[in-house]
């Protein structure tokens, strides 16, 4: 997990110096891109794309074989056996810039590993795309936070496909998995939680006994989390206005919340930071559900301020 940092780091540093050369005219658009049309496209600003078989070609044969056969005692990089430990996005990356080639870190940049790790998945036929956010007004946001490996999709095994859903609701536990890596919190020693329903998934565990620890979330009183619910606008205001400690100047002024309402300061800061906004009918509707699409937009927002 550490050991990327720096990398993502870098990334991040180029596409922000990217945004200024895009001119400031895009980046005022940017903090208020959460809705389709409008929406610049300051994620893809990075230059031509690399190609990965051509990172391939020059940084691999020297071991590997062509079409990622196998050469004498270099294991070969198509095989069941690939596919199976290493056949997400996500693995094969920490795996490939972690260990390939042998002098790295710094030898490639982020680019060239992305790229490379999907011709890798793509040799083994393993999507490395999503099939189902072409034209969707997110796609920008999605795409952005995928190709940082923040967040994740759902694999078909039947038919191969990587879908995202964008339009399904997102739960609670999937949205502190996104925002945890997204934020690159550090990610909790402990396993420990009072929290009775969190063991089934041991991926979630991690990411959410991590929020808590960092004060993000609380559990519910009878030491239920509730993974798979949804979670609501309310909520999600509340987790962003603990994670950057925001405050509001003014009360926003929105007919649905009543004064003394629970999550009232965090919906008036985060609306403030222009993170969320209310709806034109000068509601907020703090109960409503957020879609995958919807979450991913506000967390793009926060990774992406204005300047
Ligand atoms: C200096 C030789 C060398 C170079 C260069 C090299 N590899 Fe490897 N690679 C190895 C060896 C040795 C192994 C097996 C050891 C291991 O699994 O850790 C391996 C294993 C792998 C595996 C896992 C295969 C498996 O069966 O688990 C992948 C994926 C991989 N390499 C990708 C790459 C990519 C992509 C590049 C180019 C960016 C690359 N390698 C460059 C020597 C090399």
């Amino acid at each position: 997990m550490h050991r990327k940092r720096p990398l993502r780091r870098r990334l991040y540093l180029l596409m922000l110096v990217a945004a200024i050369a895009a001119g400031g005219a895009t980046l005022q658009q940017l903090r208020f891109s959460a809705t389709a049309e409008a929406a610049p496209s300051v994620g893809q600003v990075t230059a031509t794309p690399v190609s990965g078989e051509a990172v391939y070609q020059q940084h691999c044969l020297a071991c590997h074989a062509t079409d990622g056969k196998g050469s004498g005692k270099y294991p070969a990089l198509t095989s069941d056996h690939v596919k199976k430990k290493l056949g997400t996005y996500d693995k094969a990356f920490d795996f490939i810039s972690r260990n390939m080639p042998e002098n790295s870190p710094g030898s490639l940049s982020e680019e060239e590993y992305k790229a490379v790790t999907k011709y890798v998945l793509s040799l083994n036929n393993v999507p490395t795309d999503f099939i189902d956010i072409q034209n969707h007004w997110a796609q920008k946001e999605i795409s952005a936070l995928y190709d940082k490996k923040y967040i994740d999709g759902y694999l078909d095994k039947q038919t191969d496909k990587l879908s995202f859903k964008p339009d399904q609701y997102i739960t609670r536990a999937e949205f502190i998995r996104y925002f945890v890596k997204a934020k690159e919190l550090f990610l909790s020693n402990s396993t420990e939680s009072d929290m009775t329903d969190i063991g089934t998934n041991k991926e979630d565990r991690i990411y959410i006994i991590t929020a808590v620890e960092y004060g993000l979330i609380n559990g519910y009183p009878d030491h239920t989390f509730r993974p798979k619910n949804t979670i609501t606008r309310a909520e999600i205001s509340a987790i962003l206005s603990r994670s950057e400690m925001l405050k509001s100047s003014v009360t926003a002024n929105f007919k649905d919340i009543p004064s003394g309402y629970w999550a009232g300061d965090a919906i008036s800061a985060v609306q403030e930071a222009h993170l969320f906004n209310g709806y034109e009918d000068g509601t907020f509707r703090p109960d409503q559900k957020m879609t995958r699409a919807e979450a991913i937009t506000v967390i793009y927002r926060l990774l992406n301020p204005s300047l």
